[in-house]
């Protein structure tokens, strides 16, 4: 892949955005290229994906400037409706997400880092949307989801005024998790990939399911959602031996040992 670069580190899958000449932003071919990525996650192997930017400046500058600047209204709700539906992709991706934001997350960029499950970014990092300043509109989920994350008050500020917020501010209105130097962030994300990756993968991703589906509709039917997959997790090797795993350490605290969790 030209733009798409993709390790394996025991369950932990990167994918890095890779186009340095432009700060990583987001052309047809790097949507293309991306989604290519996410297919080819192998599940059986991976429990735990990091999304990040290649380089030291920029996570994703957002989506291409130039190529945008000559499109109809047809490309225009075609191109957003692409950077849609592999974000979409991304938040519904079985398993969990991380942005490991590493500088620059603007427009296409702070709105792919909110597809993700989880947001830890570095000190040097800066968000925004910064769309009404080029005449268009947020255009791949950034009104939709800024909302959802910020509340609607904090998300309509930002969108209207275009202004950048950097990575304290960021962490003070809970559009990321925590803040670490540059050179901290990548092992802090693989840490917190590993310790996700170590825990029951079918729990894991039924938490994920349980959140996202239950925030689309009421309480009840969240509750809902919850029962039954919780429900399922009865019927695997990794409840009954989680489980027991407890009950040896009450018998006998020497018999402490890592869960080896099997996905099944
Ligand atoms: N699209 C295309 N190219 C971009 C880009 C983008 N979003 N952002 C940066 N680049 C390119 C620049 O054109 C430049 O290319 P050249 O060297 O060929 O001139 C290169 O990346 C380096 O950029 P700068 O020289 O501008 O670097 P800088 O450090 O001075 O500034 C920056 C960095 C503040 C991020 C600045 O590049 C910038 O403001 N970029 C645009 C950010 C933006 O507005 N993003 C939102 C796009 S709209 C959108 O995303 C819509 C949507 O919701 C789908």
């Amino acid at each position: 892949m030209g733009f798409i670069d993709y390790e394996v580190d025991g369950a932990v899958g990167i994918i890095t955005i890779n186009r340095p000449k432009a700060l990583n932003a987001l052309n047809e071919d790097v949507l293309n290229e991306l989604e290519q990525a996410f297919d080819a996650v192998d599940l059986s192997v991976v429990r735990c994906l990091i999304l990040t930017g290649a380089g030291e400046k920029s996570f994703v500058a957002g989506a291409d400037i130039g190529a945008m600047s000559t499109m109809t209204k047809a490309e225009g709700t075609a191109f957003g409706k692409k950077g849609n539906d592999i974000f979409l992709k991304i938040e519904k991706f079985p398993i969990p997400v991380i942005a490991a934001i590493n500088g620059f997350a603007l427009g296409g960029g702070c709105e792919i880092s909110m597809s993700c499950d989880i947001r830890i970014c570095s000190e040097n990092a800066l968000f925004g949307q910064p769309e009404v300043g080029l005449g268009i509109t947020p255009g791949f989920g950034g009104t939709q989801r800024l909302a959802r994350l910020v509340g609607a008050g904090m998300a309509k500020q930002l969108i209207y005024t275009a202004r950048n917020i950097d990575a304290a501010e960021a962490k003070r209105i809970g559009l990321v998790n925590e803040v670490y130097p540059l050179a901290d962030l990548m092992p802090a994300a693989k840490k917190m990939a590993a310790g996700i990756a170590g825990n029951a993968p079918i729990a894991v991703r039924a938490c994920k399911k349980a959140i996202n589906e239950g925030l689309q509709v009421s309480i009840d039917e969240g509750v809902a959602i919850e029962e039954e997959l919780f429900g399922n997790c009865f019927e695997s090797y990794d409840q009954r031996e989680g489980m027991a795993n407890f009950l040896r350490k009450k018998d006998d605290p020497k018999k402490v040992r890592k869960v080896a969790f099997k996905n099944e």
